[in-house]
């Protein structure tokens, strides 16, 4: 989970290759998943804030990712969302990216049945795995993308329909060359801005401190935002955030933890 390295991979045996269209798959597909299925969506860009990791998927996320797709999946080429129409209801829309494994969007979601979670993430294991969870509990309020964030959000995503855009602990890229990679960027935050709804929080939390940091830099001039603490400074965390599975792990190294949150108001 932790990837600092030049687009290192490691080398179990890899669910999809890196080698072929960088615009992903072009496959028009059903309902039922295929193994393209397994690859992530995402459009060509300079920049990426993640690595494309070789790993394996176990045949539980294999089946549950067949399984399961039609119900839990969406897709970037599908284009806009109409939520209602997704959940058959109107409810508060939030969304997580880069949720890992998955274990506390999935909490997150069991533990709010009124409102209605989204989640977006490259890592194929993650995806199958929080599918086969959510199947297995049977929640459901709860939808994921297998594709970059920033591709869902700029083509799928209505503006002013979130409530809650959650980033838990995304890839911290400490070496300063990589620091351009970081996904917290004041564009991205603009982005972010359009999409939630006036009253809804961006909310950040990190165990990098210097990542930490450059979200305050970035976060306390951003236009349209304003944090819900007071100026510069960190928030503890609320306690609708359950501590994921990376963080579980940084309490274990004795890293420190910064959660920050901040409102849209116009
Ligand atoms: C350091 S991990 C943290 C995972 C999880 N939030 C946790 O705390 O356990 C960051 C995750 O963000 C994902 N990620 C990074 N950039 C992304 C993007 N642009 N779109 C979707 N997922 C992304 C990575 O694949 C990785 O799983």
């Amino acid at each position: 989970m932790d990837i600092n390295s030049d687009d290192v991979q490691d080398d179990t045996t890899p669910f999809f290759e890196e080698s072929g269209s960088e615009d992903g798959p072009q496959e028009d597909v059903g309902s039922a998943a295929r193994s393209s299925d397994f690859r992530p969506e995402y459009r060509k860009k300079a920049i990426r804030s993640y690595v494309l990791r070789a790993g394996r998927m176990t045949e539980g996320q294999r089946n549950a990712f067949s399984r399961g797709w039609s119900f839990y999946g969406l897709k970037l080429d599908d284009g806009p969302i109409d939520a209602e129409i997704i959940f058959g209801r109107k409810a508060p829309l939030i969304i997580e990216i880069g949720f890992g494994m998955g274990d506390s969007l999935l909490q997150m979601a069991s533990a709010a049945p009124d409102q209605d979670f989204i989640g977006i993430e490259v890592h194929p294991p993650g995806v199958g795995r929080l599918i086969a969870s959510a199947e297995e509990q049977k929640i459901t309020n709860l939808r994921v993308y297998l594709a970059d964030a920033t591709d869902v959000l700029n083509e799928c995503i209505p503006a002013q329909s979130l409530q809650r855009l959650q980033l838990y602990f995304p890839d911290p890229w400490h070496k300063k060359k990589h620091n351009k990679r970081r996904i917290v960027q004041p564009q991205f935050v603009q982005l972010i801005r359009d999409k939630l709804e006036v009253g809804g929080v961006l909310h950040m939390a990190t165990d990098w401190q210097h990542y930490a940091e450059q979200m305050l830099e970035v976060l306390e001039v951003a236009p349209g935002f304003k944090n819900t603490v007071a100026e510069q400074q960190y928030s503890p965390r609320p306690d609708y955030r359950p501590l994921t599975k990376f963080e579980k792990r940084g309490e274990r190294l004795g890293h420190g933890v910064w959660d920050l949150l901040y409102q849209k108001i116009d």
